[in-house]
């Protein structure tokens, strides 16, 4: 049978990154057949489930996008071999956290997971393939990928024994996608970066964007240009966040209000005021992971100046969140042993029930550390989660409540550290009425109304104020 699709995709990574960004493409290019295709059963089994609120990604707009293609020209599946071999263009979204062990621990990315959807795309591939880097991933990751493609057994083998004639193309077209406004980042991006060394690769890559994406947004670079760029974006946002945050304990020593010098500064065009928000810390799979793959990248080629630069935003980050547990526990009468404090918001940001580099993560793990029993309300991470990520500190002084009235019983401090928007109208009065007292609350994310607060009773500290 003629396949109706004209052109076959695969997506190797059913994760943050691929899911929402494959459904975005099914969306817009009826015409195109996409397979997902991951090694984890659950995760694949978690995108099938008939009940959308079961999809392992929460992101605004998801659900009514799988609605609208799975099963028809979007599927989720660990067929990898069978949609390996049909795929003219295979987009690599597989994790790269940062190496915890060898060379390059605590810098570098682990590339394991690429190596293999490389050895498995060797394995798999027929005719001619384009090769999709998606996944955040070191400069000159290009070169990695081609060279196991091109000295693969498998590959080699292949090629001798059937006749095949396999050949690759590599692109680099990373991903800027937001957690949480994906699908928006995804159906009106700023631009479409796409990089390689042949024009026909790019192209081909080009076409699927055109089908939504107006040209003029679609950038086209040479390869190692997009991989540097993608780091670079990612640094230089994440320098404004550290930016601020640097400033906000400055406002708290001197009296000035971070929200006041953040609209100050921001109204200038030149400066924009986007990336502004002071809070406890960036947090996210991707900014610490990109800054230090920068760094690592600097110093590789002996640049140390330049990664001393860069390291320090990662510097500030820590700091912000370690002073924010000292503040905490300092007004706490110096010391947390058998106080109770309720941590409100667990993900890296609203909007998601991502937790990966989370402040509130460190935050949290700061206060076990002297003597504090948790509580945790968070509207989208589940318990599992939670309890998985501070895994080493839990000792039954965690517990996990399904609102945020439970979470606040018998709590002497509530740390917001998530800008969920339902905390804003929280039953206050009632929350005040369940806390022991004094009863306080640290507004990391500055997003609640401190005189209203206070004038119910409770003693507010409010970051950068
Ligand atoms: C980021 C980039 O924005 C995106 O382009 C890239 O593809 C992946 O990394 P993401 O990590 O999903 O996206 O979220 P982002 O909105 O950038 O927020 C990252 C962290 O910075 C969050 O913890 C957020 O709370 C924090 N942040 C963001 C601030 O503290 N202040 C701000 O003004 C903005
Ligand atoms: P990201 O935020 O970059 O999307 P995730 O961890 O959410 O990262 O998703 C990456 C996904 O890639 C995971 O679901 C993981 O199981 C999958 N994966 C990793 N290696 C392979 C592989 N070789 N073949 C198929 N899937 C893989």
């Amino acid at each position: 049978m003629k396949n109706k699709f004209i052109k076959n995709i695969c997506c190797i990574g059913a994760g943050y990154v691929g899911g929402p960004t494959m459904s975005v493409i099914a969306l817009n290019c009826p015409d195109f057949r996409v397979d997902v295709v991951d090694i984890n059963k659950e995760r694949i089994e978690a995108w099938n489930s008939d009940n959308l609120s079961k999809l392992p990604v929460f992101e605004p707009g998801l659900a009514e996008i799988i609605c609208k293609c799975r099963g028809i020209n979007l599927f989720f599946s660990n067929n990898i071999e069978e949609c390996i071999s049909k795929a003219d263009i295979i987009f690599i979204s597989v994790n790269t956290p940062t190496k915890t062990k060898g060379v390059g621990a605590g810098y570098a990315s682990d590339l394991k997971w690429i190596e293999s959807s490389a050895r498995q795309i060797a394995k798999f591939s027929k005719n001619h393939t384009v090769i999709v880097e998606k996944s955040t991933l070191p400069v000159k990751t290009a070169e990695t990928i081609k060279i196991i493609l091109n000295s693969s057994d498998d590959n080699h083998n292949k090629c001798i024994d059937t006749d095949v004639n396999q050949t690759f193309s590599i692109v680099s077209n990373p991903e800027f996608l937001a957690e949480g406004t994906a699908i928006n980042d995804l159906q009106n991006p700023d631009r479409v970066l796409i990089g390689g060394d042949d024009d026909e690769s790019i192209n081909l890559i080009s076409d699927i964007y055109i089908n939504w994406v107006d040209r003029d947004k679609i950038i086209k670079t040479n390869l190692w240009s997009s991989e540097l760029s993608k780091l670079v974006a990612n640094a230089f946002l994440a320098q404004r966040i550290s930016s601020i945050n640097s400033i906000s304990a400055l406002c708290e020593s001197t009296g000035a209000n971070i929200l006041e010098v953040s609209k100050a500064i921001g109204s200038d065009t030149r400066i924009g005021n986007k990336f502004l928000n002071p809070g406890p810390g960036f947090g996210g799979s991707c900014f610490k992971k990109d800054i230090l793959n920068l760094v690592y990248l600097c110093r590789y080629y002996g640049l140390n100046e330049v990664a001393e630069y860069w390291e320090q935003i990662v510097n500030i980050n820590t700091w912000q969140q370690k002073r924010i547990s000292h503040l905490v526990i300092k007004n706490l009468f110096g010391t947390l042993a058998n106080k109770r404090l309720a941590i409100f918001g667990f993900s890296f940001k609203a909007n998601t029930n991502d937790t990966r580099e989370s402040p509130s993560i460190n935050i949290s793990k700061n206060l076990l550390q002297e003597g504090a029993k948790l509580t945790f309300y968070d509207p989208k991470v589940n318990e599992s989660q939670i309890l998985d990520d501070l895994d080493d500190l839990i000792d039954n002084n965690i517990l996990v409540y399904e609102t945020a009235l439970k979470a606040a019983q018998g709590a002497d401090a509530i740390l917001i550290l998530t800008e969920w928007n339902e905390f804003i109208n929280l039953g206050w009065d009632h929350i005040y009425k369940v806390m022991r007292k004094p009863a306080w609350i640290f507004d990391a994310r500055i997003c609640l109304n401190k005189n209203k607060l206070e004038d119910i009773g409770f003693k507010v500290w409010s970051l950068g104020t």
